[in-house]
């Protein structure tokens, strides 16, 4: 039986994952925040399991990527999806910007936290679900914490440049035999807007007309999970390929975004 972990596995495209990976037989571990939608989700099969976890939080993260070393020796695959938006800038107890802890810096610790027990599996691979192919945003190397002006796409794009960069050292850096895939699943009929002010969440439903079906964007990723790609790294905007010598997937700023990643992830655990 294989094991999947998936980060934000309890909603939207996460969860079709789990559904479309429990019935391959795989067992599954989801990650979320939220009980009631964990207890949903374990409803649905004794392969899943509900590890509840505020990834915004790197003490939270870091514990369940504990408890998943410890239950599983080996994991076949790992899904990131995990992400909420935040139309105001909150800063968590840790002193983080919450785009940045948990759209990015939760998937550099699952990603490099799970290295050994990706490497014990046959084929492993990470897929990273995000906005791979996007040229917007960028990263604010002298205000990663957004601390002067912040702004809810804003947030969301540096954090999703970061997860392209994240890919590109996770590939040239790591030494894992994980598979490291970037995906981009385009505007899907899925996302948790309660966070959204009413007047955008009632723009975002009115234009989902016209976004992709949750089964359609997640079908790459699941047959990733299946056969994962030759290469160390793949990058995927809606089934298009993103060549590697994109300028958001520079190998020289994928190296800075790790040390300073370091850095920060040090300085906090020192304090
Ligand atoms: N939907 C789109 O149009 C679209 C387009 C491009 C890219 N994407 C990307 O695709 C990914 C999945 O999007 P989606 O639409 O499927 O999202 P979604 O339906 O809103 O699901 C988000 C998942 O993240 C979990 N989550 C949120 N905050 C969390 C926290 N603090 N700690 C732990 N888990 C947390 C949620 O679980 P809990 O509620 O239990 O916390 C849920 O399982 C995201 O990275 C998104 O940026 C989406």
């Amino acid at each position: 039986m294989r094991v999947i972990v998936i980060s934000g596995g309890t909603d939207g495209m996460g969860r079709a994952t789990l559904e479309a990976r429990i019935r391959r037989g795989d067992e599954v571990v989801a990650i979320g925040s939220n009980p009631a939608k964990g207890r949903a989700v374990r409803a649905l099969s004794g392969r899943v399991h509900f590890l509840r976890a505020d990834l915004r939080s790197v003490a939270q993260t870091r514990r369940v990527i504990d408890t998943i070393r410890g239950r599983w020796p080996r994991v076949d695959a790992l899904a990131l999806f995990a992400n909420r938006q935040s139309p105001r800038r909150v800063v968590t107890d840790e002193g983080l910007e919450q785009t940045f802890a948990l759209y990015y810096l939760s998937r550099y610790l699952l990603s490099h936290g799970l290295r050994d027990q990706l490497d014990a599996a046959e084929r492993p691979v990470i897929v990273n679900v995000a906005g791979v192919g996007t040229t917007r945003g960028s990263i604010h190397w002298d205000d990663l914490q957004l601390t002067r002006k912040y702004g809810m796409v804003d947030a969301q794009l540096q954090a999703g440049r970061a997860n392209d960069l994240l890919g590109v050292d996770f590939a040239q850096r790591s030494g894992s035999r994980a598979r490291y895939v970037l995906y981009h699943p385009g505007f899907t009929r899925s996302g948790d807007l309660s966070t959204m002010p009413p007047v955008v969440r009632g723009v975002i439903r009115a234009a989902s007309v016209v976004a992709r079906p949750v089964e359609k964007s997640i079908r790459p990723v699941v047959e990733w999970i299946d056969d994962p790609p030759a290469d160390a790294l793949t990058a995927s905007d809606r089934g298009r390929p993103v060549p590697l010598s994109a300028t958001t997937l520079d190998p020289a700023a994928a190296r800075r975004l790790g040390t300073v990643t370091d850095a920060l992830l040090t300085r906090l655990h020192a304090g």
